[in-house]
């Protein structure tokens, strides 16, 4: 029926203007379709893009014109024609058509034109994935993904990938998800950190990027349960030289996107002059900074207006705060200091200040909040054996991350970069759970 094409000859949509006033095969589904007396216009749509087929009665004869007519929503089929400029067609480009062939006719499309509610979209993620805005998010997530790697790989980064099982808990017990490894209790990993730190002093520098998984117990729309996460780690790295790593690459990854995603940002609807402030250097606020303006009359409203609970000097920042303190800058921001006791056990703690933590986190602006974490890391096998045991942590399961302060340990600092909330910040969405094909979140298993 069809026949099969090797992809080397297959000629895809987002190439089309290099075949203008030449026959072609367009091989898709269609999105769309309008009906004019003795004119049919298909809108075809092929995975890289749509384009606008104009099958003329007088051009095809009756038998193929009648075709159109069964063509239901997403039904696949090949068109066969000779591409033509048009300023007016979507792309700049249609195709006149000689010859259509059905693939399949497609049932009773779920998702049509009209307003579906989130859950109902959500359930059908599977075919959601083929409308447009969809399929713009994650087209930019790939160029972010793509972004990353380039970013490393080109500052002589080894990518050392860290392992999903692990026996211990990296950021906390509460978000573990629990699994049995042959009689023994294994983790899904919360963050590849704990293995950067020997791989940092084995490498130099290094970054895994996979996969983490928290029990987040939350709905909040920042929270996923799986994601995925970059985690550079560097030897002989300060925090200072943390907080200059990290300016640096959310500097590249948003002028990337902006310099290779403009159609998808365009259909998003995003302003990208917000972007195009995201340059070097980037605002600092130490955290007792950062509290001071939480505790302002202003920033008590704020919190009261969001039904947020008030802000605690001494706490972490909740989402509220977040998003209250990034309104007030037109670029990342960056936090550091917090106090030791609300972070995690293998922070070093400042040498001049011993109640607050040598850490950082980068809050997304306009209200996104926290996409990296991260900092220097404790250094010194006495004081890490310390915080193991006030933190409750299993003293065996560490030997071997206490290894690396054992045999030549030197100051190291990396961070983790969430992927979907940057892709959720980048794309102005709302809601993380379009920034990844398939949402993992709590009451969502499927599809
Ligand atoms: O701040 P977190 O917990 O830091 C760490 O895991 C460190 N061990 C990383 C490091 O230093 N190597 O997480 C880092 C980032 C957050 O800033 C956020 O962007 C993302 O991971 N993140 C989540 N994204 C979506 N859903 C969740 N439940 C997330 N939890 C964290
Ligand atoms: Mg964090």
């Amino acid at each position: 029926m069809i026949p099969q094409l090797i992809n080397r000859e297959r000629i895809y949509i987002e190439n089309i203007g290099q075949y203008e006033g030449k026959e072609v095969k367009i091989h898709g589904w269609l999105y769309n379709a309008r009906h004019s007396g003795k004119l049919w216009f298909l809108l075809l749509r092929d995975g890289t893009g749509i384009m606008q087929c104009v099958v003329s009665l007088k051009d095809v004869g009756e038998e193929i014109f009648a075709r159109c007519e069964k063509l239901t929503q997403e039904s696949s089929f090949v068109a066969t024609g000779t591409v033509r400029a048009d300023k007016r067609a979507p792309g700049g480009y249609e195709l006149l058509v000689k010859n259509i062939e059905i693939v399949h006719i497609a049932q009773d499309y779920p998702i049509t034109p009209k307003e579906h509610g989130e859950t109902f979209l959500m359930d059908h993620r599977h075919l959601w994935l083929r409308s447009s805005r969809q399929h713009a998010i994650l087209r930019v997530r790939h160029t972010i993904i793509k972004s990353i790697r380039d970013f490393f790989d080109s500052r002589g980064f080894t990518l050392i990938d860290a392992p999903i099982f692990t026996p211990a808990a990296c950021e906390g017990t509460s978000t573990l998800f629990e699994t049995d490894y042959f009689g023994e209790k294994a983790y899904l990993t919360q963050s590849g950190q704990l293995y950067m730190e020997p791989a940092a002093l084995a490498f130099g520098k290094v970054y895994c990027f996979g996969p983490t998984f928290r029990a987040e117990k939350s709905k909040t729309r920042r929270h996923l349960t799986e994601f995925w996460m970059v985690e550079p780690e560097v030897a002989y790295m300060d925090l200072e030289g943390d907080m200059q790593l990290a300016e640096e690459f959310i500097e590249f990854i948003v002028q990337n996107v902006l310099a290779t995603r403009r159609e998808e940002l365009k259909i998003l609807e995003r302003d990208t002059s917000k972007l195009e402030k995201v340059t070097r250097p980037f605002p600092r606020l130490s955290y007792d900074e950062a509290a001071a303006m939480l505790t302002t009359p202003e920033a008590v409203a704020f919190a009261q207006e969001k039904e947020a609970p008030p802000f605690v000097p001494g706490n972490d920042l909740g989402g509220a705060d977040e998003t209250y303190l990034t309104q007030k800058f037109d670029k990342p921001l960056m936090v550091h200091r917090y106090p030791a006791a609300v972070k995690a056990f293998y922070m070093k703690a400042d040498p001049e200040n011993s109640d607050r933590a040598l850490g950082v986190d980068v809050l997304a602006p306009e209200g996104y909040g926290e996409i990296i974490g991260g900092g220097q890391r404790e250094d010194d096998v006495e004081v890490l054996e310390a915080k193991i045991r006030e933190h409750d942590l299993p003293m065996e399961a560490f030997q071997w991350y206490l290894d690396v302060r054992r045999f030549g340990s030197v100051p190291h600092a990396g961070f983790g970069l969430g992927v979907e909330r940057t892709v959720a910040w980048i794309c102005g969405l709302h809601h993380v759970r379009e920034t990844i094909p398939f949402a993992r979140l709590m009451h969502r298993l499927y599809p």
